[in-house]
Formats: structure tokens, C-alpha cells, sequence
């Protein structure tokens, strides 16, 4: 039996996102270098800037053998890796993602694009800011995947921490282009003493992995 990530329907959705990020985005990274705040912000409202493909079957392979329980996601842009976490789902009969998008332009985007996979019904996506519209999350979460804006990682593992399952797994995105920001998180899901097991991941723009492991 196939996976619902090599499902036409899918898998034209996918193809379909990652060349549209592939010719949209560079002249948007471009223009937004070097610019912070709201005006590199407003710039990245059109971008998909999403997981590379190989990240989204590694994010596939990790939901569809994660523990029972409930995927988060923090930062949907325009859904691509939603849809690897929604196909996991599919494929494991159980579970369901939550995940949050600040801009509502965005998550609208996302919304017809799940719908074109049929996963919908998979997926509760939450307009705002995660650590608002997560807030509710309170028990049951087996699979977290961190891919906002960075310096938000840590508060918002801080804030997820209480609702996670045992050997619950956190993914974290972007190592190799923010090292500066993510430095505290990375000290902190390396501390033993915070309870994870962590290793860096070399896949896509480098996800570091952990494993809350009591
Ligand atoms: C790197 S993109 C996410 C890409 C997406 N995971 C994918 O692979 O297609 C980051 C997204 O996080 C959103 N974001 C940033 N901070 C956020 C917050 N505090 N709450 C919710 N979404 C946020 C941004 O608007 C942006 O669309």
C-alpha cells in the first residue's frame, strides 16, 4: 500500500508548491536581506519559504512513527509542511495537526492548498500568534515541529512543554541560517538537565531533533 504522500492528488499539490516557492522566493529572500523587523517581515507575507523536500519526507517519516497523540506545528506560511504532518496522519489512521499561521493572507493560501489534497479534515489551522492560538494545548502532543521566527522557539517549547506525550519529538528548522538566534534553544534541548536527547539533523537547512525523553 502506497503513502498518502505519493497520492496524484498530493503529490501534484507538493510538486506544485515546491517549484512555486522555488520561483518565487529567491527575489524576495534577496530583496529582504539584511532588513529586520516588520520591513523584512512584510517582504516574507508572499514567501513560501518552506521545508526543502527531503525535510518534509524526513518530517513524514518521524509523524508517521511517532507516538500517539497530537502534531503541532508552529508557522504554516503556505502549508507545504503541513501537508507531509497531514499525509502522516492520513497514513496512521489517528492523531490530527494544529498549526498556526500569523498572517491571515498566508493561512488563507494554506487553506486552498490543503483543500486541493483532500487532507482538510486533518488539519485545524489557527490564525495568529502561536503562543496565543497554542495556548489551549494542554496534553497529548507527540510531535512538534518549530519553523516561526526563531527567537520565538524557546518560549514557545517552554510554553508547549506541559502538553507533551512521553518521548514526545520536536523538530526545530533553520539551524544552518540563524546559528546567532537559535543559540538558546539549542542550549537549552541540549542541556540534559531540560530532559530531551538532541542531535542535529543535516537535512534540508538543518533541523536539530529532539526527544523529550521522560
Ligand atoms: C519559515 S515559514 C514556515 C514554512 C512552513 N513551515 C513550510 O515548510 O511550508 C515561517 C512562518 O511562520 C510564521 N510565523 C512567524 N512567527 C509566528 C508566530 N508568532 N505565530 C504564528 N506564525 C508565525 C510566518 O508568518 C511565516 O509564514
Amino acid at each position: 500500500m502506497q503513502s498518502t504522500l505519493y497520492d496524484p492528488r498530493v503529490r501534484r499539490v507538493l510538486d506544485d508548491m515546491h517549484a512555486s516557492a522555488d520561483r518565487n522566493d529567491p527575489p524576495l529572500l534577496e530583496k529582504a536581506r539584511g532588513k529586520r523587523g516588520t520591513e523584512r517581515t512584510s517582504l516574507l507575507d508572499d514567501a513560501f519559504i518552506p521545508v526543502s523536500a527531503d525535510a518534509g519526507r524526513l518530517l513524514y517519516v518521524l509523524a508517521r512513527s511517532a507516538a500517539p497523540g497530537t502534531f503541532v506545528e508552529f508557522g504554516t506560511s503556505f502549508g507545504i509542511s503541513t501537508i507531509y504532518l497531514a499525509a502522516a496522519v492520513r497514513d496512521r489512521g489517528a492523531g490530527r495537526v494544529i498549526t498556526t499561521e500569523l498572517h491571515a493572507g498566508k493561512a488563507a493560501r494554506a487553506r486552498d492548498y490543503l483543500s486541493a489534497t483532500g487532507l482538510t479534515d486533518l488539519v485545524d489551522l489557527r490564525v495568529g500568534d502561536a503562543l496565543q492560538t497554542l495556548k489551549d494545548v494542554t496534553g497529548g502532543v507527540s510531535l512538534a515541529f518549530l519553523d516561526g521566527w526563531k527567537e520565538l522557539y524557546l518560549p514557545f517549547l517552554r510554553m508547549l512543554e506541559p502538553a507533551f506525550a512521553p518521548g514526545a519529538l520536536v523538530v526545530a528548522d533553520d539551524l544552518d541560517l540563524f546559528p546567532d538566534v537559535l543559540r538558546d534553544y539549542l542550549a537549552y534541548v541540549r542541556d540534559p538537565a531540560h530532559g530531551y536527547v538532541s542531535a542535529m539533523l543535516p537535512v534540508g537547512d538543518a533541523m536539530e531533533l529532539s526527544v523529550r525523553a521522560r
